[in-house]
């Protein structure tokens, strides 16, 4: 998400923090900041905005030191701001931190009770008073790290550098990436490789639990129980292009891959599975408010309106409550009936979208309460709803939405929950049931992506069609639609995504022998999987190819399909989450097959910010 870089050398740190700064900047940012050390001194320099508004800072006044680190910033919690920019410090300790830190509000208040002032929203700060009660108490730095992190819950990768230690740089991971770059003379650290490439080629990868230290001489690396270890040193001949994409071929490609764990992040920290409960901070409703909702508004568009369509079904059914999904772009046209026990849900990955935004605005001015599914924190939406849930899916960069989608869908099912435990209509043992189930979720989609091999058999097969029918029923109507919208849009085939008992009132005259029907049919719910067996008959009579997604134990669909896909059996609300995942790879590999700019396709824009 954010982006980390460290130097440790004999060359002037703030140059060179800010150059390995710019080769993350492709991926969008809030802040920046960094910290040298000089004569056992710290110097900081943070800037919200831009990269060139801390470049400014650091060419007005130039940071003196040989030591430092460096940081981008993309908000997950506090505002963009100069005093939530990293780095972080307390007490001549300064941290970078990539990551979430689930029990940040207890460790604040605990830090708080030892007299600890906070300067900062963000639940990074922490780790800066933690090192530094751990340094006071005597210990070295980078035995002071690794206690100050037994104390935390949740996920980093961390540089810190101190004025009682101005010869190194202690970095540590846990679920989120970190390398570091190795040279003659000086070291480097960094969260993404091409922050690294103009220095060395010479990186180590970092693994779950280690702690490296960084002098200009060498680096060392100790495992989890603090036993140096020798972890391989890799060269890398990416080009820088490939560095920024992690060595996928597209942006799209990779941010398909990192669902797992885009979705873990925005699981994290909210699942209380004993008390049947999800912590979602910010959400500002009373139970008496919630008690007397009459509707649920959604406002969305494109791949977020198509999220709002399966939230639909799983509000409906865990929380007893009424919703309407509407396309922002028309809601504001018309006279809409909004009442102050409605709801309205804005879900928009940028929080920029014009249509969602004003549709927003609407919704309030007549009375509503507002929210927000987002993944921008400080966007435009997040500034006009009373409260927001944040999606943790990370920068998204190729226009098609993949993991803002399903990052959606798991809010939004945890939205669920939470209103239908406040409305009395989900029992803690339903709740618990629903949340072991959210849990299982990053798991299933790591294994759906195995399906990637099937799928390019099948974009080969078929990339030369000139149309394409999606089919889904139930809770796969929305992924039928999603699934069409993804290929169309970068791989420029007309598709359409069909409710499967739509098929005969009109869509059926399309079929012959040269369309593709994909049809997503997973076995729960039940009713849903026999019907859509019938559409399948359907095609078939009439010559269409038939190319089914189905769960890993059906033995009958095979026998009728042209093609199939397997996919985990999930529970039905949330089945969306993993059927959508090999028709992103279809329209991916059909896309690039077709020879398309995949990341940035012909007259879209990633967002619109225009009606
Ligand atoms: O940023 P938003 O979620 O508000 O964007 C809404 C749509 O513009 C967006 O989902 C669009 O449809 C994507 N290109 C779909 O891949």
């Amino acid at each position: 998400m954010c982006g980390i870089v460290g130097y440790v050398g004999d060359k002037e740190s703030a140059p060179i923090l800010v150059s390995g700064l710019k080769r993350l900047e492709y991926r969008g940012y809030d802040s920046a900041g960094l910290a040298v050390l000089h004569r056992n001194q710290l110097n900081v320099v943070r800037a919200t905005g831009k990269l060139r508004n801390l470049e400014n800072r650091v060419v007005a006044e130039p940071p003196k030191g040989t030591i430092g680190i460096g940081h981008t910033r993309w908000a997950t919690h506090g505002r963009p701001s100069d005093e939530n920019a990293h780095p972080h410090t307390y007490e001549g300790v300064a941290v970078v931190h990539n990551g979430i830190i689930e029990n940040h509000l207890e460790l604040k208040a605990t830090l708080k009770g030892r007299g600890h002032a906070f300067s900062s929203e963000t639940d990074s700060e922490v780790f800066a008073h933690l090192i530094s009660e751990e340094l006071k108490r005597g210990l070295e730095l980078p035995k002071a790290v690794r206690a100050a992190i037994t104390h935390v819950k949740g996920t980093y990768a961390l540089a810190v550098v101190a004025e009682n230690d101005p010869e190194h740089i202690v970095c540590t991971k846990d679920a989120s990436p970190m390398v570091l770059g190795l040279s003659e003379g000086q070291n480097f650290v960094a969260s993404d490789v091409p922050a690294l490439l103009e220095h060395t080629r010479d990186v180590i990868f970092l693994e779950e639990g280690d702690l490296a230290v960084l002098s200009a001489a060498k680096a060392e690396v100790f495992d989890r129980q603090g036993r140096p270890v020798n972890r391989p040193i890799r060269r890398i001949d990416w080009t820088p292009m490939m560095a920024e994409k992690g060595g996928h071929k597209h942006f799209m490609h990779k941010e398909i891959h990192e669902q797992p764990r885009a979705i873990a992040d925005t699981l994290r920290g909210r699942v209380l599975r004993t008390q049947g409960d999800v912590h979602l901070e910010g959400f500002n409703l009373e139970p008496e408010v919630v008690k007397g909702l009459t509707k649920v508004t959604m406002l969305a568009c494109g791949t977020s309106w198509h999220s709002g369509l399966a939230g639909k079904l799983m509000i409906e059914s865990l929380a007893r409550l009424p919703v309407e999904v509407e396309l922002a772009s028309e809601f504001r046209y018309r006279d809409p009936i909004v009442e102050k026990s409605h709801l309205a849900i804005a879900i928009s990955q940028s929080g920029e979208t014009a249509d969602t935004l004003a549709a927003l605005k609407e919704a309030k001015a007549r009375g509503a309460r507002t929210m927000a599914v987002c993944n921008v924190i400080g966007s435009a939406m997040t500034r006009e709803a009373d409260f927001t849930v944040l999606t943790n899916a990370g920068p998204e960069i190729g226009v098609a939405s993949t993991k803002a989608f399903t990052t959606q869908l798991v809010a939004l099912y945890m939205l669920a929950v939470k209103l239908g435990r406040m409305r009395g209509t989900l029992s803690l043992e339903a709740a618990q049931k629903h949340l072991t189930y959210l849990t299982e979720v990053p798991k299933m989609v790591e294994d759906v992506l195995r399906c990637e091999p099937e799928v390019k058999k099948v974009a080969r097969a078929y990339l030369g069609a000139r149309d394409f029918l999606f089919l889904g029923r139930g809770p796969m109507h929305s992924v039928a639609l999603e699934g069409a919208l993804k290929l169309k849009e970068i791989s420029y085939i007309h598709a359409e995504g069909y409710a499967g008992g739509e098929m005969k009132h009109g869509p059926i005259a399309l079929i012959d022998e040269t369309l593709p029907v994909v049809v997503i049919a997973p076995k729960e719910p039940k009713v849903a999987y026999e019907k859509i067996l019938g559409n399948i008959e359907e095609v078939r009579a009439r010559g269409g190819k038939v190319i089914a997604i189905i769960d890993e134990g059906d033995q009958h669909v095979p026998g009728l399909a042209d093609a199939v896909i397997r996919i985990p059996s999930a529970p039905a609300l949330l089945a969306p989450v993993v059927a959508t995942i090999p028709l992103q790879l279809l329209a991916y590999h059909v896309a690039d097959m077709r020879g398309n700019d995949v990341d940035q396709p012909r007259n879209l824009a990633k967002s619109v910010t225009v009606e």
